[in-house]
């Protein structure tokens, strides 16, 4: 797998976040849950305009995970409506910042409207050079790596792959987000401190960074001290400290 060293100091090129406590930051203020998921769309704009800012390549933001069905239907009605409304709203906004949008995810489940929503959002967005905005959507890290193994069964079941040629390597090419920079930088909100199946095999290596923030108070500066965090760190990949620093050097 390519994932290359940092430096003291950089950037991140990829920030994967679950955006957590929607919830919570309602019920702080007496208020329903939706309002908290309603309030979390401003600080989802607010990250994802402050990252184009600071020049990522990618920011990966889990939405809805494959698990987020079992909540009260009232509120996956709510979240979907939501995700239908952010995707028409935001569009003008990505194409003036030349970003490009993705989805990842099974988006089988999803109502044929918000699927074809999705789609023109994405071939509009296409060929923007600019930074990639993924949004996890009805995505789970084991439904991505059952995938992966799928498509490499097919491909031993009819012939054209010997199942001794299946490597790390192999499932990589296979698995979503391949052709992006791995997450570098791992966000999570809201004071867990857990991955909630997120993205398994592609943060292999990333660094985590975990607030007690509530998503909805996530602002610029926020993630600003998350940089700083990972702009602090060794990453090593194995390596000793010394090896690291002399390549550096
Ligand atoms: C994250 O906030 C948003 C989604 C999962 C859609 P939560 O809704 O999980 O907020 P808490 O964890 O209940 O506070
Ligand atoms: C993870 O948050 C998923 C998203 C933010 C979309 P959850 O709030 O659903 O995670 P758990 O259930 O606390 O692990
Ligand atoms: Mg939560």
């Amino acid at each position: 797998m390519s994932s290359s060293d940092s430096t003291p100091g950089t950037l991140p090129r990829h920030v994967a976040i679950i955006m957590d406590g929607n919830g919570r930051w309602a019920k702080n203020r007496k208020l329903p849950r939706p309002f908290g998921h309603r309030e979390g769309v401003k600080a989802l704009r607010r990250v994802v305009q402050h990252g184009i800012d600071r020049g990522l390549d990618a920011m990966t933001l889990f939405a809805f995970s494959s698990e987020n069905w079992r909540r009260p239907a009232l509120e996956v009605k709510l979240l979907m409506e939501l995700f239908s409304v952010v995707l028409r709203s935001e569009m003008k906004r990505l194409m003036d910042n030349n970003a490009r949008l993705r989805f990842v995810g099974d988006r089988t489940p999803f109502s044929p409207r918000l699927r074809e929503a999705m789609i023109q959002a994405e071939e509009t967005t296409g060929r923007n050079t600019g930074m990639t905005v993924v949004i996890a959507a009805n995505y789970g890290g084991r439904w991505d790596i059952a995938n992966a193994a799928r498509e490499l069964a097919v491909e031993v079941a009819a012939g054209r792959l010997q199942p001794e040629d299946i490597d790390a390597g192999l499932i990589q090419r296979h698995i979503s987000l391949a052709d992006l920079p791995e997450p570098d930088l791992f966000i999570r909100t809201g004071g867990e401190e857990r991955i909630s199946n997120f993205l398994l095999w592609q943060m292999a290596y990333t660094e985590f960074y975990f607030t007690d923030c509530l998503w909805p108070d996530f602002d610029e500066a926020a993630l600003d001290a998350a940089f700083d965090s990972f702009g602090r760190r060794q990453r090593r990949f194995g390596r000793t400290g010394d090896q690291v620093e002399q390549r550096g050097a």
